[in-house]
């Protein structure tokens, strides 16, 4: 597949990632489906697009007419078979469990076009895991975009063993025209480049919380006005999901048997009490006001 071919775009799962990564291809005038297997995911969707769009153009940062034809761009469907048929790039972000994505990209294989490319937006799960679930794996590659995906630039384009030149070329020259700045990862390392340096800030961070050396607040406070990031990893997992890093740490677990990637006992907390952050309105912060 070559950039100047591609045409469609399906994004699979519409959840946190999965819109806004529709959005934004739809935005940059590509024809975009959204699937999901929840249809109120896919009601909240839509209804996301529709209130987003008149609010960028009512702020004056989109013309009517850009926001018109990204809407008639996008479009939500409950049928993966439909969504994928006419795709000439796949996107999956359906949630972290390696054995359902492996077998969204074998049905995506009988789906999908023959020459279509097949992406995974996973934060850790390898492409080389998925791609002999199909009869293309030198057009299976990672696509990890960040959260919020319409405002974060950063795109990681992994290009594993199996990944052809054409189809790591066809994603970066992607990338640049759905406005992200790619960045070519040449070998397949666990959390790719931005994720293995958060993953030592927020294993640091829970350790120091549990040790009782500073509140969670104050540690994000120490990062976003010691370190001038944005925001701290308490306020950053709230925003990507806590039961995200814990499937994460689960899935790092169950491959290791080393207790140490368990997820920390205040995640497991969290999760069992069903505070995921934003979007369950409280994670270390609460969200309900
Ligand atoms: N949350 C983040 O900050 C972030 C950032 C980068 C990458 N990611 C990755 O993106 C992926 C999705 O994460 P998320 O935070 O959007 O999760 P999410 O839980 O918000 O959304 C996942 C969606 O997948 C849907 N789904 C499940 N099975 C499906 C199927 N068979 N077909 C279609 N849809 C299905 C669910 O209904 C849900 O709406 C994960 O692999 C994650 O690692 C997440």
């Amino acid at each position: 597949m070559k950039i100047q071919d591609v045409k469609n775009v399906c994004v699979v799962g519409a959840g946190n990632m999965g819109h806004q990564i529709a959005l934004q291809c739809a935005l940059s005038g590509f024809k975009t489906v959204s699937t999901d297997v929840v249809p109120a995911v896919l009601e909240k969707a839509q209804k996301f697009v529709e209130g987003y769009l008149p609010g960028r153009v009512q702020k004056g940062k989109m013309t009517e007419e850009a926001a018109k034809k990204a809407r008639s761009l996008i479009s939500f469907t409950g049928d993966l078979k439909e969504a994928a048929k006419d795709a000439d790039i796949v996107i999956e972000a359906v949630l972290e469990r390696i054995d359902l994505k492996r077998k969204v990209f074998a049905d995506l294989d009988k789906y999908a076009p023959p020459a279509a490319i097949l992406a995974t937006n996973s934060s850790f799960i390898v492409s080389s895991r998925i791609a002999d679930s199909t009869k293309r794996p030198s057009q299976v590659c990672n696509l990890h975009f960040f959260n919020p995906a319409l405002v974060m630039k950063l795109v990681e384009v992994v290009q594993g063993p199996h990944v052809s030149d054409e189809t790591a070329q066809c994603m970066m020259d992607f990338c640049l025209k759905i406005d992200k700045i790619p960045i070519h990862i040449k070998k397949e390392v666990d959390g790719f480049v931005l994720n293995r340096i958060f993953a030592v800030i927020q294993r640091e961070a829970l350790w120091m919380l549990e040790m009782g050396v500073a509140s969670f607040e104050d540690i994000d406070k120490a990062c976003v006005y010691g370190a001038g990031h944005p925001m701290g990893p308490f306020r950053l997992n709230d925003l990507t999901g806590i039961d995200l890093t814990y499937d994460i740490c689960m899935s790092h677990f169950l491959e290791s048997g080393n207790p140490a990637d368990l997820p920390s006992p205040s995640v497991v907390k969290k999760v069992t009490e069903g505070k995921f952050g934003q979007k369950t309105g409280e994670g270390w912060y609460s969200y309900k006001k």
